[in-house]
Parts: C-alpha cells; sequence; structure tokens
C-alpha cells in the first residue's frame, strides 16, 4: 500500500484507541488529534492511552503513529496536519458525549461537536480529503413502539431527546447534504449501539475522568474499588428482570468495524451511507453485572434506584 495516512479525530479516547491499534495492525499509519478533554495526560501532556497503543504494537506499526495535540476544529493544526501527512480519510470520534450534561449545557454539545466539525468538514474539504467515516449513535433514532424493533437503518431518524443525540442527528444531515452537493465525497456514518469492554491485552480500556455515567465503566469502578456500589436505574421495566435492556457491543467489534469501513469505502456506490454497529442481544443491567461477576469473581455491590431520566 502506497503510504497513506488517517486523521483520527478523537483518538486518544476509549473507542478512538481501540480503533488507532485496528489501524496500525492492519497497516495503516495513523495521525491522532485530540484535545485530551476527557482523557487523562501525563505530566508532559501526553494521554497514557497513547503510549499504552505504542506498546501494544510492534515496533513497525510504532513508528507509524502521530499525535497532535489540540481541538479537532482548529483550523491551524488541521492545515498543518494536512499539509504534513497525505491524509486519505478521517475517522472522526471527537466529541462530547453525556446525555445528562447536553441537556444542561445544549450549546457546549452544539459547538462542540457541530460547529467544530464543520470547521473540520470545510479544512477537508479545502485539502481535497473527502473520505470521512463518522462515529454516530443509535440515539439518532426516533423512538419506535417494541414491535418495530429491531431499529434497521430504515428505521425513522429524529425527535433527538437532547442535544447530545440532535447533534449526531444534524451532523449526518449535513454529511448528506455535503455528499449531495458533491459527489467526490465518500462517506459512512456508524450509529453504534452501547459499545463496552477492553482491548483483549487489558492495557487499553474505558476510563472516563470523574465518575463515569455509563454503566460498564461503572461496575467496573465499583469492582477496583474506587466507588462503594452500582446504583441500578430502575427495575420496575417491561422487561424479563424489571431492568432496562441495551445491546452492549464489544469495542473491539466496533474498531474493526471501522477498518471495514475504511476498506469499503472506495467500492461505495452512494455518496453517504449510514451503518448499525450493534450485536443484536439485549441485555439487562442485572445480566451485565452478573456476567461481570462471573468474568471477574467480584460481587458488585448494587442498590436500586428510581428509573433515570431520559432512559
Ligand atoms: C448512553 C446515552 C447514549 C450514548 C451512550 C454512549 C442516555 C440516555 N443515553 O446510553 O446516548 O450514546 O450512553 O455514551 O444516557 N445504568 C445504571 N447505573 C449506572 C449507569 C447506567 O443502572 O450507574 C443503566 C442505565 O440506566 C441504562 C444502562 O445502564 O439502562 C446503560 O446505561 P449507559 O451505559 O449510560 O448507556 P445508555 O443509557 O444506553
Amino acid at each position: 500500500m502506497a503510504e497513506r495516512y488517517i486523521l483520527v479525530t478523537g483518538g486518544a479516547g476509549f473507542i478512538g484507541s481501540h480503533t488507532v491499534v485496528e489501524l496500525l495492525e492492519e497497516g495503516e499509519s495513523v495521525v491522532i488529534i485530540d484535545n485530551l478533554s476527557n482523557a487523562a495526560a501525563d505530566d508532559k501532556g501526553l494521554p497514557p492511552a497513547l503510549k499504552r497503543v505504542q506498546d501494544l504494537v510492534n515496533e513497525k506499526h510504532r513508528k507509524r503513529l502521530h499525535f497532535r495535540k489540540g481541538n479537532y476544529g482548529d483550523r491551524k493544526i488541521l492545515d498543518s496536519i494536512f499539509t504534513e501527512f497525505p491524509i486519505y480519510a478521517v475517522v472522526h470520534f471527537g466529541a462530547f458525549k453525556a446525555v445528562g450534561e447536553s441537556k444542561q449545557v445544549p450549546m457546549k454539545y452544539y459547538k462542540n461537536n457541530v460547529k467544530e466539525a464543520l470547521s473540520l468538514l470545510k479544512a477537508m474539504n479545502a485539502h481535497g480529503v473527502k473520505n470521512l467515516i463518522f462515529s454516530s449513535s443509535c440515539t439518532v433514532y426516533a423512538e419506535v413502539p417494541p414491535e418495530k424493533l429491531p431499529l434497521t437503518e430504515d428505521s425513522p431518524l429524529g425527535e433527538c431527546n437532547c442535544a447530545y443525540a440532535s447533534s449526531k442527528y444534524f451532523i449526518e444531515n449535513i454529511l448528506r447534504d455535503v455528499t449531495v452537493s458533491d459527489g467526490q465525497w465518500k462517506v459512512m456514518s456508524l450509529r453504534y449501539f452501547n459499545p463496552v469492554g477492553a482491548h483483549h491485552s487489558g492495557m487499553i480500556g474505558e476510563d472516563p475522568k470523574g465518575i463515569p455515567t455509563n454503566l460498564m465503566p461503572y461496575i467496573a469502578q465499583v469492582a477496583v474499588g474506587r466507588r462503594e456500589e452500582l446504583n441500578v436505574f430502575g427495575s420496575d421495566y417491561p422487561t424479563p428482570d424489571g431492568t432496562p435492556v441495551r445491546d452492549y457491543v464489544h469495542v473491539v467489534d466496533i474498531a474493526k468495524g471501522h477498518v471495514a469501513a475504511l476498506k469499503a469505502l472506495p467500492a461505495m456506490q452512494q455518496s453517504f451511507r449510514a451503518y448499525n454497529l450493534g450485536s443484536g442481544v439485549g441485555t439487562s443491567v442485572l445480566e451485565m453485572v452478573q456476567a461481570f461477576e462471573r468474568a471477574s469473581g467480584v460481587v458488585i455491590k448494587t442498590v436500586m434506584k428510581d428509573r433515570r431520566p431520559g432512559d
């Protein structure tokens, strides 16, 4: 393969770091841009996740990984990256993703997720880079009655209930419009369900700053004693054990999905396609806890609470 680079925004994050490993192992060269807003940094200001990614892959791959710290919409940094590296495609993860917070401070989400994405698209356009894999979410789907499940790519979209979901939905619309205006664009939007888990090496995983809002990192922090107990939000849902059911999908499967999407770009018939990335299997909160207990041998203390708003 002639040398080409993949620009990964948010590559120090949970899904981003796992995808970078898969890309490197596929022989791709990678430039990460990340402002480390949700990732730890060492005393040199570098994310430990990156160091671990370097340790995980062999020396040959390691040399093909570059990191630039900054906002993914920062035109100056983007111009310098696009000038320095022959970027073939952008894999765009960078975004805020806390649903609850997005309800409290929607403008922060629209600025970071939508405005910065526009800036990224403008820079890509200016440098003639028109291949994009976009990190979307199942939250772009409108609520449907249970008999219409599972959600397929043709299920109705919109009616988003928070700024986070709207931001993903708006960006998908922007991307669709951009591809209609210029057929040279090839865009794949990957709508994830609930990504969980960690690389089998145990060297990278999900380690959010502050109190986790998602289930799996919360369970993990209870398991290692960082948190006392897990609040289970709701036990009166119409599900077999009363706790909410989700489609959890392993993060490495999601990462491999991005590699597959990248490979499929050149043969795309349309300029824009969306794909669901899920397992197709529903699992309840208590089943998740039990599975974690079985795998780790640690008992997770749980406390039943009221339903979480927005769930
Ligand atoms: C959430 C977001 C979704 C986002 C996804 C990944 C909401 C409503 N949705 O999905 O938009 O794409 O994260 O970032 O927030 N739970 C507990 N105790 C906890 C944490 C979670 O019982 O401490 C339960 C929740 O009520 C839910 C399930 O675990 O039923 C999964 O929660 P979570 O990991 O936050 O994912 P989602 O809510 O599905």
